[in-house]
């Protein structure tokens, strides 16, 4: 009943007002929702807002948000904040919106391991709580049943983009082995350590790879942070460790990609001599440079779709309703998008097609 009430006020109750209050108030409370719109209160907590797809992603929310505003004659206040890479200034940025009572918090953890310390605050405060994009371990998730997780599976990224470069390999017109040993040498450029994301795109594009019988050389592997500048610094030294006989960069997202790509360009290597790169994310630079043909591919993480879902369960939580009546949950708690491949083939059927 509580969060029926606390959805339908424009400022904060604190809670022992709002259980006292509830009763008398749940009458007018509906009466007065077809007078004034309702007010929704999301708190999003953001790791980076200046990482591009979790830029991406916010501006999805926000246009998504308004779109939803002028159909449903709700409010919706997104207060979006920014952890700047930092667990300390997002936990103290959770506490405010907390505070303030909010309806509904999204949180991209800069931590993974600080989830259990917010959840349970959370909890405290009966304030559901929505992770999305860095995902808690399923026991912290557990520990409240009004904590969800909206996502893509990270090991289907990793499939598309071996199959991406499976492809290119058995292309015997465009031949990727330049050095003709039958091995495919390859440098790896890492996202955040610990990530889950990293972890698992790293381990099964590479597995797509050798469980085709494709034999592998590992030249050299480091992480760059999900960063297009720390990735072309990567990337410089490997050029002059190992010259052109870097035949491909598997990297575990599109910005470092672009930044492996940066570094061909400024060190002058030749077409003949770039070597295949693959990306994840899709984000708009990536798919001009597929279109371009400096990148062989990218697999395309649904900004949009994990935009909408965390707007859809925020409504339905913040509304009092069971999320399994309007969302595909699984186990209770997950609500995957999936990843799609991105070649220039894609692309151009794609735009074919329109
Ligand atoms: C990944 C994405 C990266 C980075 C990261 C941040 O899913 O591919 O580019 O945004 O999330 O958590
Ligand atoms: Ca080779």
């Amino acid at each position: 009943m509580i969060r029926t009430i606390k959805s339908c006020f424009t400022r904060s109750f604190p809670k022992a007002v709002a259980l006292g209050l509830a009763a008398v108030l749940l009458a007018g409370c509906t009466a007065a929702g077809s007078a004034e719109p309702r007010t929704l209160r999301v708190g999003v907590a953001v790791y980076l807002q200046s990482d591009t797809f979790i830029g991406t992603l916010v501006q999805e929310l926000e246009r998504l948000a308004q779109a939803r505003e002028i159909e449903d004659g709700v409010k919706i206040n997104l207060n979006v904040v920014d952890g700047r890479g930092s667990q300390l200034t997002q936990t103290e940025q959770i506490d405010r919106l907390i505070a303030l009572d909010y309806d509904v918090l999204c949180v991209n953890i800069v931590d993974r391991t600080s989830a259990a310390q917010l959840i349970d605050k959370a909890q405290e405060a009966d304030i559901p709580v929505i992770f999305f994009n860095r995902e808690p371990v399923a026991e912290d998730l557990y520990r409240w049943d009004r904590v969800y997780y909206v996502g893509a599976k990270a090991e289907e990224s990793g499939v598309l983009q071996g199959q991406i470069l499976l492809d290119r390999w058995l292309n015997r017109e465009q031949p990727m082995d330049k050095n003709g040993d039958g091995i495919l040498q390859y440098v790896l450029l890492e996202g955040e350590p610990g990530h889950q994301d990293a972890m698992l795109r790293t381990e099964y594009a590479v597995k797509t790879l050798t469980g085709a019988g494709v034999e592998v050389e590992k030249l050299a592997g480091d992480t760059a942070n999900w960063d297009r500048s720390q990735a072309t610094a990567r990337m410089s030294s490997w050029i002059e460790q190992f010259g052109t006989s870097i035949e491909a960069v598997i990297s575990n997202n599109d910005d470092m990609a672009l930044g492996a790509i940066d570094a061909c360009q400024d060190l002058g290597l030749t077409e003949d001599e770039m070597p295949v790169v693959v990306g994840v994310d899709a984000t708009a630079p990536a798919l001009e440079a597929v279109r371009e043909g400096t990148l062989c591919g990218t697999v395309r993480n649904d900004a949009q779709g994990i935009a909408g879902s965390m707007l859809e369960l925020a409504l339905a939580l913040a509304k009092g309703e069971e999320p399994a009546a309007s969302l595909p949950l699984s186990d209770e708690k997950y609500v995957w998008l999936p990843y799609q491949r991105v070649t220039l083939r894609q692309l151009e059927a794609e735009q074919g097609g329109v």
